[in-house]
């Protein structure tokens, strides 16, 4: 943590780019890390803290093997995000934010993965899946676990 700490010491709003890095490096922010952040950027925790939950993309929780994002903004939604959501919720039996018990899947939600034209849109580990029905869903989902 203070390895990358130090790396992006300098860096302009240093606590964003030191948030990334930690994602980067370990997946996700862990809670013991904010009196350490802090403590080197000489911010208070409830500052580190607030960043931290404010942003969706910084988790405080390992993810589990695989992520699963679906697309929930307008243009996915209007040709059918909404059944994907429930297909996927209902699939793995957990909901939006949460990892499956075996550690298989993450499921999260995104408001736009930038690739509109082709909804609704889905992406696993930073693999983008554009034009998705359910069934194409179950597949995805079914490699995933
Ligand atoms: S609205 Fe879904 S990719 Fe942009």
């Amino acid at each position: 943590m203070r390895s990358i700490v130090a790396s992006h010491r300098d860096d302009r709003g240093a606590l964003l780019p030191i948030l990334h890095a930690v994602m980067e490096e370990m997946g996700h922010v862990d809670p013991a890390a904010i009196p350490i952040l802090a403590d080197e950027l000489n911010l208070s925790r409830a500052d580190v803290y607030g960043v931290i939950t404010f942003y969706h993309d910084f988790r405080q929780t390992p993810p589990g093997r695989r992520t699963v994002r679906i697309c929930r903004a307008e243009a996915c939604q209007a040709v059918g995000a909404a059944e994907l959501a429930d297909r996927a919720t209902s699939r793995l039996g957990i909901g939006f934010g949460e990892t499956t018990a075996d550690g298989a899947v993450t499921l999260e939600q995104v408001f736009c993965l930038g690739n509109c034209a082709t909804g609704p849109s889905v992406q696993v580990d930073g693999r983008l899946y554009g034009r998705v029905s359910p069934e194409r869903l179950d597949s995805i989902i079914e490699v995933s676990a």
